[in-house]
């Protein structure tokens, strides 16, 4: 290869690493997503109840804390997985319109501070099939906990947002509670 041979091949490669034209990925019209239609704001209000107990739980912890490791009442390491069913009303018998799927962890050392990671999976007339995504933290015993909508599928596609918690009944000897959820969400 030549001097000159070498600069314009170095030109080239330079310049269609900076346009981004390559066949990995390319800019397309907005309208395509649907993204040129206004964007909506929801408000969906829900129950959230974590049957620990009983015989058909639907929150069951699949890591222990290792309390031989640490010494803390937070139980600093324990992993729940869920299937939640989402209910209109407080009553666990009310309409359900969804499940929340994932898990929520102990992430704090000194108080009850849990890592949630759930998926909203709605059943209920045009959301069916579509769901939204929330990570964030939730101090259990505070009286308001706020958590973001990270992302969604379905109708959610593009959705931002975040959650309002409010615990609405917690049973001590059982463990299951039942916690009001609000959730706003900008989507398309
Ligand atoms: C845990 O810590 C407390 C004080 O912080 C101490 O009194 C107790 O003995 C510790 N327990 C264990 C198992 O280390
Ligand atoms: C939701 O969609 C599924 C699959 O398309 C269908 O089987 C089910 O009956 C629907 N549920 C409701 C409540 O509409």
């Amino acid at each position: 290869m030549t001097t000159t041979h070498f600069f314009s091949f170095f030109i080239i490669t330079t310049l269609l690493t900076l346009t981004g034209a390559t066949d990995f990925v390319r800019p397309i019209d907005r309208s395509l997503l649907g993204l040129n239609r206004k964007q909506k704001v929801s408000h969906f209000k829900f129950y959230w109840h974590d049957i620990v107990g009983g015989k058909t739980p639907t929150s069951v912890q699949v890591v222990p804390p290792p309390m031989n490791k640490i010494n803390t009442t937070s139980a600093f390491g324990f992993v729940a997985m869920i299937d939640n069913p989402l209910t209109l009303a407080p009553e666990l018998t009310s309409k359900l319109v969804g499940r929340a799927q994932g898990f929520y962890a102990s992430a704090c050392q000194t108080e009850v501070d849990l890592l949630m990671a759930m998926n909203f999976a709605f059943i209920d007339g045009k959301y069916n099939g579509s769901s939204i995504t929330l990570l964030g933290r939730n101090p259990v015993f505070n009286k308001v906990r706020e958590m973001p909508v990270i992302g969604g599928s379905g109708l959610f596609r593009f959705a931002t947002g975040y959650a309002e918690l409010r615990t609405h009944w917690f049973d001590l000897k059982t463990g299951d509670a039942t916690v009001e959820y609000n959730v706003y969400v900008m989507h398309y």
